[in-house]
């Protein structure tokens, strides 16, 4: 077994083609505006965050679904030819997943999801693949696929004690919480909020270790954009940890950049601070480009600005 197939991360997620506008402003309600181009990228947070830890050097098999079309076969191609384990994605009877994503001249965007093929992962799919997940040092998820494939990849990471790492976006709110362990939640503000049903902070922190031990999350991480990130942790520590300056071009993917820099970290060792400052790094550094996998930065360009990120104990 090499270094790298001892550092293997599984990622249960979508895959989507993305249909990218770019617009001076976001359209309002009823408005219809013309876009300065149109660029067709590679996207869905599965495939983004499983590009995410294979540059951060570890290995990734990725549990998802495309259609019977040619645009998901020719996904799944590139995504072998870049090193992803694809033997786990299988092929639906709908189109693959299609994300139109409209992005204004701040980077902010807007995004609309078409589901498709992503809609067909089932807890059976995950079932037969449990021994290939078992042989994984972290297992993450997001919420574009369906519920009880998420559950069923975190109920046998609970029973062999492989961390997961859950990044529950879109937020579902019919995700039960309480029937898992969930070792490491990954929220944005807004996400937080609704699953919290309130906003987290450092002054509240009695009440968040409250709502997250009921709803058995060991760890919290709270991004906010630019903000320093929210880290409450099951070894009873609160911290925050400070983000990359750097102005953002186009904001898609940056969240999962985070998230996958994030699990692989932890599956190459990393404490948890150092997982948050690399995921830092990583989300700040894929703002400076378009599309989102393209300028999800590998190891090297992490550690090129990770020292710009104080440790706790300096
Ligand atoms: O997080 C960004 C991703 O969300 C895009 O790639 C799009 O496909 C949607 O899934």
């Amino acid at each position: 077994m090499s270094e790298n197939e001892k550092n293997r991360v599984a990622v249960v997620g979508s895959l989507n083609i993305d249909y990218v506008t770019r617009v001076e402003e976001l359209p309002m309600p009823g408005q219809t505006i013309a876009a300065d181009d149109l660029t067709i990228f590679r996207g869905g947070k599965g495939a983004n965050q499983s590009i995410a830890i294979l540059r951060q050097g570890c290995e990734v098999s990725l549990f998802g679904c495309v259609g019977d079309d040619e645009s998901g076969k020719a996904y799944r191609e590139s995504l072998k030819q870049d090193g992803i384990d694809v033997s786990e994605i299988d092929t639906a009877p709908a189109p693959t997943g299609s994300a139109f994503i409209t992005v204004d001249e701040d980077g902010e965007n807007s995004i609309v999801i078409a589901g498709g093929a992503n809609d067909f992962i089932g807890a059976d799919d995950i079932r037969k693949a449990a021994p290939v997940l078992g042989n994984c040092k972290v297992v993450l998820c997001q919420f574009e696929v369906p519920v009880p494939a998420v559950l069923e990849a975190t109920k046998i990471a609970n029973r062999q004690n492989i961390p997961v790492v859950v990044n529950p976006s879109p937020v579902n709110p019919t995700y039960p919480w309480e029937s898992v362990i969930t070792n490491y939640v990954i929220v944005n503000e807004n996400e937080a909020e609704e699953i919290l049903e309130f906003p987290p902070s450092m002054e509240n922190e009695s009440l968040v270790r409250q709502r997250i031990h009921e709803l058995r999350i060991e760890n919290l991480v709270v991004t906010k954009g630019s903000d320093d990130t929210l880290v409450f942790s099951k070894d009873g520590t609160a911290f925050c940890v400070d983000t990359l300056p750097v102005l953002p071009i186009d904001t898609v993917g940056a969240g999962d950049a985070f998230a996958g820099c994030f699990a692989a970290r932890l599956a190459l060792g990393d404490s948890l601070e150092d997982a948050v400052r690399a995921a830092n790094c990583a989300g700040a550094l894929t703002t400076l480009g378009g599309g989102a996998q393209n300028p999800i930065p590998d190891f090297d360009k992490v550690e090129q600005h990770i020292e710009q990120i104080p440790k706790l104990s300096d």
